[in-house]
């Protein structure tokens, strides 16, 4: 069997296209080696996001230069977000790129692409319309307890400092037939978490025929599910949180209480020119239905520091924002310029130093914060669901997270990936608890 290297970089919907891609290449007999030495074909699966996702991939190419140098038989392909945006300038800087494709529903053509070589139209033309979820291809998954199921790809959003519409297009959702009869197969197979994914999981539905939405998708896959397997979405977008979603994740037995909402800015003024299309106080308003329906439910976020004009107000802003909330966890980015965007363009960049001073600031507050609640939450008796057996380099017996989605360690119990236990939360700190079998 021929050997596939297979690299990825960045979010999940790339994690999961990368399964995707593991899987469209089985058919073509591939299969996956861990070395970029042995490896027949290497594909780097690669993100836009920020400039550093970038500067990692042109790095990493560089290197593997060298072993094609020595193995001429080699082949080197780059898809995923960076090569739908460079397209095949690539090439140019790159001459011993074999292939380039971009996300999504391009990736059903990479056998072609392989076999075509350089003169194939490697991408969608501009105008082209993105090909729908016409080839959905059969992912070969990682994990045999969780699993991610793509429902929509894409946004409508045009936040002033995002690259995904400009890789991922305009958001096509997948007819909900299709998506019920994946997660038949995933319960038939014993998986026991699904992972919703979608760039505005939430907006599912808005351009299909008939119109449907996503908590009506929820109540589906719940009623499928029976309760007996944990349903996660990510990443939402505030806009699109409606009361019969906050009703559906009330209600339904499988739906994990927690929620990815990202704020991005604390700021009226900073959210305006993100465009972000919701103010401070209406995304508190979300937040206090959410926790009025689901008192426990856990928040998690993300977070730009020095957006373009942000001043030292407006960060404050984003400090009180994240004592209100008080998310369980979050992410921080320092804004990064991207191509295509309105707001590298912008000509009041913040500095580089003063990014790096705020985001420490902010993480260091969080920290805090995280770890209060977390100590709270000592005691408490939480359903978890083992992800990991013993890693001695861990220190652990057994890793797995809660419906909250907290990582959770144990260091007595031998457990297996895929067992769900009640657990007593022992220690607490700010990214992670421990706990034993209750
Ligand atoms: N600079 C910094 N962070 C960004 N994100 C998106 N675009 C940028 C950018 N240009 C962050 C947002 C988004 C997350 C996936 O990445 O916080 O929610």
């Amino acid at each position: 069997m021929a050997k596939l290297k297979l690299i990825t970089f960045g979010c999940q919907a790339n994690e999961a296209d990368s399964e995707k891609i593991a899987g469209v290449l089985a058919q073509e007999g591939f299969d996956l080696t861990e070395t970029t030495e042995d490896a027949d074909l290497i594909l780097l699966n690669t993100c836009s996001i920020r400039e550093k996702a970038e500067q990692k991939v042109y790095s990493l190419l560089g290197t593997f230069q060298k072993l094609k140098t020595r193995n001429p038989q080699l082949k080197i392909g780059l898809c995923g977000c960076l090569a739908q945006r460079e397209g095949l300038r690539l090439k140019d800087r790159f001459p011993y790129l074999d292939l380039v494709a971009g996300p999504g529903a391009m990736i059903y053509r990479i056998p072609e692409l392989l076999k075509g070589g350089a003169a194939e139209p490697l991408l969608p033309r501009p105008k082209e319309p993105l090909p729908l979820y016409v080839h959905s291809p059969r992912p070969r998954r990682e994990s045999t307890v969780k699993a991610w199921v793509s429902i929509m790809e894409g946004c409508n959003y045009l936040c002033t400092f995002c690259v995904v519409p400009y890789t991922r297009g305009p958001e096509r959702s997948r007819p909900p037939e299709d998506i019920l009869a994946e997660v038949r197969d995933l319960l038939a197979k014993g998986y026991k978490e699904i992972t919703l994914l979608g760039q505005t999981v939430n907006a599912y539905g808005k351009n299909l025929k008939p119109r449907t939405c996503f908590s009506d998708l929820l109540r589906a896959i719940d009623s499928l599910a029976g309760g007996e397997i944990r349903i996660r979405f990510t990443s939402s977008h505030p806009k699109d949180f409606t009361p019969d979603l906050i009703e559906a994740i009330a209600n339904l037995k499988s739906v994990c209480e927690h929620v990815h909402l990202p704020v991005q800015a604390g700021s009226n003024r900073v959210l305006g020119r993100m465009r972000r299309i919701y103010t401070r106080e209406e995304y508190l308003a979300k937040v206090r239905g959410l926790r009025q329906a689901i008192p426990d439910i856990a928040l998690s976020t993300d977070l730009i520091v020095g957006f373009p004009g942000e001043g030292e107000e407006d960060f404050q802003e984003t400090l009180t924002l994240l004592q209100e909330v008080r998310y369980d966890s979050l992410y921080a980015f320092k804004y990064s310029p991207r191509p295509l965007t309105p707001a590298a363009t912008y000509p009041d960049q913040v500095a580089e130093d003063v990014k790096t001073e705020r985001i420490n600031i902010l993480l260091q507050l969080q920290d805090q914060i995280a770890l209060e609640e977390n100590r709270g939450r000592l005691g408490r008796i939480e359903e978890v669901l083992v992800e990991e057996g013993p890693n001695p380099k861990k220190g652990s017996s057994a890793t797995g997270r809660t419906r909250r989605n907290q990582l959770i360690h144990f260091s007595q119990e031998i457990l297996a990936a895929g067992d769900t236990v009640s657990a007593v939360i022992t220690e607490s700190y700010s990214h992670y608890l421990k706990g034993k079998i209750a």
